[in-house]
């Protein structure tokens, strides 16, 4: 099948208005209610989860063109630490250089940059594992050897034995290729193609929504969760954009956050949040988990926020704790998750206080893994040749909407709006 075959090249992927005589019947949920006369709208198409040339086109335009977390900057903490990652299948390396200061308010020396994970010599993936280097980065097929700001240094051989290099070898244009890379907090991000907003003006709707939190603050937690999920990247995204299934799914989850505490808001076009107004933290032998100062003074006592910033990431603000959630696709019905969790200030990871920040990440971990089932019977289900894209409740999956409204437009495919017979 190709591509044009498969994926419907649309341009009316766009919300309608909702009819009067529904939003008086609504005006309850009016701040959640998507501008949408019921059904009349339909998910992305089975394709979209399924056909590897729609994954090619999310690398082209979503994976290629956002700002995309690949890493953590306390994955390569040390000058000469190199972390090799990826994105959408991409690889992509992170060297830390070994002759900066560490810059402000950090315990980092050195500067980290991002690098195609390839040799230039023939395109050998250099690095396969977290490693530190001295001074170089070497390819272990013909040696050839990268300072650590990507410049080619050595080149064994290649002008013959015993020689290293042969008239007008264009030594200057062979070393490693750079990516933009910028950093908010201990979250690195790269945008390959370069041209991109910067960083912060791309994460500003949640850098200012969560203002009134001291994030310096934040330790990063040693332990963390990484899982493989049989499924689209998408899937798990939108299971992390809604709350709905809470109550089914998440028996223990609900007994602490009911669904119903939980609330939506959207932050521009590329964030979309929800929250629960009562949270509450995890008690040991009558002990809690420091929290953030002053929440008392922006009304944050028992709120825990949420916000999926296009395209792949979940950020999680607690009165006690701070979580990252990143999916990365490894094919059409693979994808690899990560989520790491930062504790407030250091006493929260005394060794005494490490019972109260596993039972914050026992729960995540039973959470995953009941959604991990449903996601991949998500998957399963859109090989039916009756998946015609499904439909959204107004009052609860907008967010879910509007994540697969944007990777429409994103990669120039459909949704398939049209009416109900
Ligand atoms: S492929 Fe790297 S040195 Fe030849």
């Amino acid at each position: 099948m190709t591509q044009e075959s498969a994926f419907t090249t649309r341009s009316d992927v766009s919300l309608t208005s909702r009819p009067i005589s529904l939003q008086a019947a609504d005006s309850c949920l009016e701040s959640s209610v998507i501008p949408l006369q019921p059904n009349q709208q339909r998910g992305l198409s089975a394709e979209a989860y399924t056909h590897s040339d729609y994954l090619k086109q999310e690398r082209q335009t979503i994976f290629s063109q956002y700002w995309i977390c690949v890493g953590l900057a306390s994955d390569a903490p040390n000058p000469g630490d190199v972390y090799p990652t990826e994105a959408a299948g991409m690889p992509i390396v992170l060297v830390r250089d070994d002759h900066r200061p560490a810059p402000e308010n950090t315990h980092q020396a050195g500067i980290l940059r991002a690098f195609h994970n390839i040799c230039s010599h023939r395109g050998l993936q250099i690095v396969n594992q977290p490693c530190n280097v001295q001074g170089h980065l070497r390819c272990p097929y013909h040696s050839w050897s990268y300072k650590l700001d990507g410049a080619l240094k050595n080149t064994p051989h290649f002008g013959g034995y015993y020689r290293n290099t042969y008239d007008g070898f264009d030594r200057a244009s062979k070393g490693l290729i750079p990516i933009r890379c910028e950093q908010w907090l201990d979250l690195v991000f790269v945008n390959l193609s370069g041209d991109a907003p910067p960083l912060e003006t791309y994460l500003q709707p949640m850098i200012e929504r969560w203002s009134g939190y001291d994030l310096s603050l934040l330790r990063r937690e040693p332990r963390e969760i990484t899982l493989h999920c049989n499924a689209n990247w998408k899937l798990v995204v939108e299971n992390l954009s809604a709350s709905d299934p809470l109550s089914w799914v998440h028996p223990a989850l609900n007994s602490c956050s009911r669904m119903e505490d939980h609330f939506e808001f959207e932050l521009g076009d590329t964030h979309v949040g929800q929250g629960s107004l009562l949270y509450k933290s995890g008690v040991l032998k009558g002990k809690t988990l420091p929290t953030f100062p002053h929440l008392e003074a922006i009304g944050k006592q028992t709120v825990a926020e949420y916000i999926t910033v296009f395209p792949n990431i979940r950020l999680g603000v607690h009165p006690d704790y701070f979580l990252v959630f990143t999916v990365n696709p490894l094919s059409t019905d693979k994808s690899a998750e990560r989520m790491v969790f930062y504790f407030v200030g250091d006493q929260a990871l005394a060794p005494e206080n490490e019972a109260l920040r596993h039972l914050t990440i026992d729960l995540w971990k039973v959470t995953n893994d009941e959604d991990i089932d449903m996601i991949e019977r998500l998957q399963v289900g859109r090989k039916s040749p009756k998946f015609d894209g499904g439909c959204f409740s107004p009052a609860l999956e907008k967010p879910v909407y509007r994540f697969q409204q944007k990777v429409a437009q994103a990669v120039n495919s459909s949704l398939s709006i049209r009416s109900n017979p």
